[in-house]
């Protein structure tokens, strides 16, 4: 899927019009459909904004995002809602699992009603994880990098045609972090969603198709 943005601006407003953060100004970007994307940045430049904005999660004070064509903020929350769920996965940098169920449990939520349809699915996807021997296993029971390997099996179930994922190996140490960033790659690749990657690692970021720098709320390179 293509996702455009047209002059996205977000702006916070906090005891009135005093302290206005900007924190996103002017974003234009383009990402064509299967494009791997390493944004990149240092903390506090609007990196996390800008995706939750491209991943619908959050609207913009002013500006557009297309996807496919489609000026997705023109429609309701509900619209969102739906698009989300069809069309995205999200990885962040903490995982998000819920404690009391099990990993397929985890993975299966973002598709309850339709848990027994795609169960062969999801023990798949952990298989192709390596922890489809822990599909019984419950979070506290997990490696961290066991564990973001499920949210990332989560943002897998429903077969995204766009994957974020915001500094998804913050937690974990260097090599486990690497690990993890590679496979997403590799299964983006395999499956040719579109990525958008958060990540600090440059020897990762080098083998996306691009790599988009922020700074102070504006996209400052692109390679
Ligand atoms: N809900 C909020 N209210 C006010 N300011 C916010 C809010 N969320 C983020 N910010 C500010 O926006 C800026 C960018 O944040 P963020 O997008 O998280 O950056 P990054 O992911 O690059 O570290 C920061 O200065 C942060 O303090
Ligand atoms: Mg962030």
């Amino acid at each position: 899927m293509n996702i455009k943005s047209e002059k996205l601006n977000k702006t916070y407003v906090k005891n009135g019009l005093l302290f206005n953060t900007e924190v996103l100004n002017n974003i234009n970007i383009e990402i064509i459909s299967g494009q791997k994307i390493a944004l990149t940045g240092p903390s506090g430049a609007g990196k996390s904004t800008l995706i939750h904005i491209l991943g619908l999660m959050d609207r913009p004070t002013s500006g557009k995002v297309y996807i496919d064509g489609v000026d997705c903020f023109k429609n309701d929350d509900k619209y969102l809602c739906v698009m989300r769920k069809n069309s995205i996965g999200f990885i962040f940098q903490f995982h998000y699992l819920m404690l009391d169920f099990n990993v397929l449990e985890n993975v299966l939520l973002p598709v309850w009603n339709e848990r027994q349809i795609k169960l062969k699915y999801a023990r798949n996807i952990l298989e192709r994880l390596g922890i489809l021997d822990k599909q019984d296993h419950f979070p506290s029971e997990l490696s961290g990098g066991e564990q973001q390997r499920v949210a990332l099996a989560r943002a897998l179930i429903n077969n995204p045609r766009i994957i974020f994922a915001d500094e998804p190996t913050g937690n974990l140490d260097r090599v486990t972090g690497f690990e993890i960033e590679k496979l997403l790659f590799e299964i983006s690749l395999e499956l040719g969603s579109t990525l958008i990657l958060v990540t600090h690692n440059e020897e990762l970021a080098s083998r996306a198709d691009r790599i988009v720098k922020m700074i102070n709320g504006k996209i400052n390179t692109l390679i």
